[in-house]
């Protein structure tokens, strides 16, 4: 059923604390649970409505005496309850082995788990589910002791003991009024890793890690990011650690990536843990951004939560852009922050704008859902931080930090919306660019779809003026067919087009400010900035950073993109030129039929050789430059029409061009980029091993087009010798993405050596799922590998990490193995979109999402698309999160 943001209102009852009692058993867990209820005054007499799912209710007791009740749907509905306070007990049943939706309590390897954002803790007992009924929680555990060694729950544990027939209990109390969806409970038999620490208030914190045993030596990284995140948060927002002890649980099945339950994080394995052996780089910096991710809601989020799930961004879009702010701060120098920020925004357009251009293009702050676990987005996320993003850029750094100052001094402790927090941070700010248009800035909350931003520039040689014209649009997204302007920052240099040099900034009727660097607000449909004294033809290079998250159309000539290519002082404006100048030939080349054209030109490729050599770059930003706007965006640019098959064969023979032009170049990067030493995650090591990565894979590929023989042996070679995972899975992936036939045997010694490592063999099967697809006579091998891989006695749909290394990595990263001519890929998603329902709908709907952008494709891929979302959509027995999905993409 459908709910609506407008349809608000405040609860009827409150819960001010709770006292629940587990006696867990995987079949049938027993629940009692003590609720201190009082109804709200300010609404009239009615009666308690409480939500349950899927649990089984035995008594119900008010103030100790039993009452009739009924159940109406979902909800249990009590009548004629006492006018003020009242004790309410409840005792139900639950089956956590039975809970294959991993939503609310479930077993996974043996061990008791929960996940109760958003809608979980119904699937436990009867509550009030929803954000803002915050109550006090006491929670006793029962378990067997010796299948359950550990018992955990959020806050401070207060008793233990041993019980009679080989039990045991431990009981905890939370003295932080919450949610129901930061409620977490972990019984099962791990090990754990800790840590004491001191904060800048002076007060000690246990700080914990719990895995199974034989993981403990994959937890140091995290360990490490927690010790950081709690001082980065201290000296950057002034916040420290509210609690006695701060714990992590790793469990290997879980929907999402972690959650941040107030004192007890339960994450994802792939979040946690990680050692040179088994991780890559990338992985490495994943643990990192998403431990202090979590870490950060207990300010952002715990102490100051949602009132509703419509303004879940509130937590989200801040908690992002500090985790961002975070990743940034810790890389280090400069360049390492613009190489962090680079990917972030590839993120961001790759997965953000097509959802803005697609079915399920929704604002920040949605104003409907079906299934809330389906707005758990990249427009609530990722968009959502670039909203805080843009606030921090109108008000300065000092201005966002008082600005955060304000927001918890008004609201801590409580149930808060979007606005309020804008609001905090305009009032800290009273004469800023955000306070004088917070109203008109707030659309970035309410309208859907990607703001189109076009600049025009004009300089007058005798006047020395240069006049840069910004116009802004917003394309129709469903059920918002006009948008009003939004307030856009636009960072802006001059960049001089003779020799690259940085121009002074000076606005016409502005006194003299003397930066090379500023920000615009356009916050009109269209409006003209003029600067005065430029003493030679400028280039633009605007949004500097990427200062807004919008589709920027500048204009600008080639001439002029090589010009920024080469020398503009913003990093990432520098690498976007040339990302500019890559979409523009893959554009091209994509349009026209296959003539045999070369994808690059001449120019082209030598700008790339330079930036390759250039002694002043790092081989990070190299990496990001020389790797070309993937498959995906190039398709979300040619907006219609769009043929996956053609789209991959122009990619793939643009990337056979460079590596054979640069054949010279790729050897001495490779050879040049090995750091010495033991393996260190650092950002500098890591960007080493990026950028040698990529020139190994692109010496495979022009040897396996040559039928040279000596670079696949060389990457066989490493991927046998390498000392960590980055450079064994980067050798390997040279070798499946190229070479088929050293393929073979390196998978297969590959799998043999990680059998036990889950997280390894998940990877294992991703980059065969994820593949590039052959182009002409072996097309549609990966495809067939693909399926092939479901049949394999290793993999399984009931965990999500395995489920998404196939499917995931074939329906959403690989859309020339996806998207067939003969609709294959298609009949494929449909029937398991319809398998994985029945097990865990939450990750059906993710994979249900995969054709989205079905309207947008070319025929013949168009109408198949169609049907199969249509025979998905005719299942009677469909769960609502992907049902919702399908009803939408099927929505004219
Ligand atoms: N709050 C968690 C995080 O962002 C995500 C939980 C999402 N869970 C869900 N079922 N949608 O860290
Ligand atoms: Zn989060």
């Amino acid at each position: 059923s459908l709910v609506r943001r407008e349809d608000y209102s405040a609860p009827a009852y409150w819960i001010r604390s709770v006292d629940l009692t587990f006696d867990l058993d995987p079949q049938k867990t027993l629940v009692i649970n003590r609720m201190e209820v009082e109804r709200n005054p300010d609404l009239p007499m009615q009666p308690l409505r409480l939500d349950g799912e899927d649990i089984n209710l035995t008594r119900v007791l008010v103030n100790g005496e039993s009452i009739s009740f009924r159940v109406e749907g979902a909800q249990l509905v009590l009548d004629g309850l006492p006018d003020g306070r009242f004790t309410l007990e409840l005792r139900n049943t639950c089956a956590p082995a039975k809970n294959t939706q991993l939503s609310g309590l479930y077993t996974s390897g043996g061990g008791f788990f929960t996940q109760c954002e958003a809608q979980g803790f119904r699937r436990i007992t009867y509550f009030l589910d929803r954000p803002d009924v915050m109550a006090v929680y006491t929670v006793t555990l029962k378990a067997d002791a010796k299948a359950y060694p550990v018992l955990l729950s959020n806050g401070n544990l207060v008793e233990q003991a041993e019980l009679d027939g080989g039990k045991h209990c431990a009981k905890w109390h939370d003295p932080f009024p919450k949610p129901s969806y930061l409620f977490a409970l972990v019984a099962a038999d791990l090990v754990m890793r800790e840590q004491k620490i001191r904060s800048r208030s002076g007060k000690d914190h246990l700080l914990q890690v719990y895995v199974r045993a034989g993981d403990l030596d994959k937890t140091e990284h995290a360990m490490n990011s927690l010790i950081a995140s709690v001082a980065w948060e201290e000296a950057r927002f002034g916040l420290s650690l509210d609690l006695e002890r701060f714990m992590i649980v790793a469990v290997s099945d879980f929907n999402m990536g972690a959650m941040e339950n107030k004192g007890l994080n339960i994450f994802n394995t792939k979040f946690v843990l990680a050692s040179a052996a088994t991780a890559t780089d990338f992985d490495f910096a994943h643990v990192e951004s998403v431990v202090g991710h979590e870490y950060f809601h207990n300010w952002t989020g715990n102490r100051v939560t949602c009132r509703d799930w419509f303004q879940l961004s509130l937590k989200e879009g801040l908690t992002v852009f500090r985790d961002q702010e975070f990743s940034m701060d810790m890389a280090g120098a400069a360049s390492a922050r613009a190489v962090q920020r680079i990917q972030d925004v590839r993120l961001l357009r790759q997965v953000q704008f097509s959802e803005d251009a697609g079915p399920m293009a929704h604002p920040v702050r949605p104003d409907q859902y079906q299934a809330i676990d389906n707005f758990y987005t990249a427009t609530v996320y990722e968009k959502g931080a670039e909203v805080v993003r843009m606030m921090h850029t109108l008000v300065g750094r000092d201005g966002f930090a008082a600005g955060m100052k304000r927001y918890f001094e008004r609201h801590d402790g409580q149930a808060v919306t979007c606005d309020d927090f804008a609001q905090a941070i305009a009032d800290a700010n009273p004469g800023s660019a955000l306070a004088g248009r917070l109203d008109a800035f707030k659309r970035w909350y309410a309208q859907a779809g990607t703001p189109q931003l076009a600049a025009s520039g004009r300089y007058d040689a005798e006047s020395r003026r240069y006049t840069l014209e910004l116009t802004q649009r917003g394309l129709p997204t469903p059920g918002q067919p006009d948008k009003q302007p939004w307030v856009i920052p636009v960072a802006i240099g001059l960049v001089a087009a003779d020799d690259g040099r940085a121009l002074p900034l000076q606005l016409e009727g502005e006194p003299a400010a003397g930066g090379t660097d500023r920000v615009l607000v356009l916050d009109q449909p269209s409006a003209a900035f003029t600067f005065v004294g430029v003493e030679s033809e400028p280039v633009p290079s605007l949004l500097r950073g990427f200062s807004s998250p919008v589709v920027l159309d500048a204009a600008l000539t080639d001439a002029q993109l090589l010009v920024l290519l080469a020398h503009d002082q913003d990093a990432f404006n520098r690498w976007e030129a040339g990302q500019q100048l890559a979409l523009r030939r893959l554009l091209a080349a994509a349009r026209r039929p296959d003539d045999g054209t070369p994808v690059l030109d001449e120019p082209f490729v030598a700008a790339m050789h330079s930036l390759l050599r250039d002694p002043s770059l790092d081989a990070a930003f190299k990496e990001l430059a020389l790797t070309l706007p993937t498959e995906t965006y190039v398709g979300e640019r040619l907006g219609a029409e769009i043929d996956p098959q053609r789209v991959h064969a122009v990619r793939e023979a643009a990337r056979l061009q460079l590596a054979q032009a640069l054949r010279d170049d790729w050897v001495w990067a490779y050879e040049h980029h090995q750091p010495a030493g033991g393996y260190s995650p650092d950002a500098h090591s890591a960007g080493q091993r990026a950028l040698a990565n990529l020139a190994l894979a692109m010496l495979v590929l022009d040897a396996t087009g040559s039928g040279d023989t000596v670079w696949p042996g060389r990457a066989y070679q490493r991927f046998k010798d390498a000392g960590n995972m980055t450079d064994r899975f980067g050798a390997l992936s040279a070798l499946v993405n190229a070479h088929a036939e050293l393929a073979v045997p390196a998978l297969e010694r590959f799998h043999a050596l990680f059998k036990g490592e889950a997280l390894v063999i998940d990877k294992w099967f991703a980059l065969q799922a994820g593949a590039s697809e052959p182009v002409g006579e072996h097309a549609g091998r990966v495809f067939t590998r693909a399926k092939a891989l479901l049949q394999h006695a290793d993999f399984s749909l009931r965990n999500p990490n395995r489920a998404r290394s196939v499917l995931a990595a074939l329906f959403l990263n690989n859309p020339a193995a996806f998207h067939r001519r003969d609709a294959a890929g298609y009949v494929f998603w449909a029937e398991r979109v319809c398998e994985v329902d029945a097990i865990n709908p939450q990750l059906a709907s993710r994979l249900a999402r995969a054709l989205d952008r079905w309207r947008a494709l070319a025929e013949p891929y168009r109408s198949a698309a169609r049907e199969a979302i249509a025979r998905v959509a005719a299942k009677p027995e469909l769960s609502e999160d992907t049902r919702e999905i399908v009803t939408r993409a099927l929505q004219d």
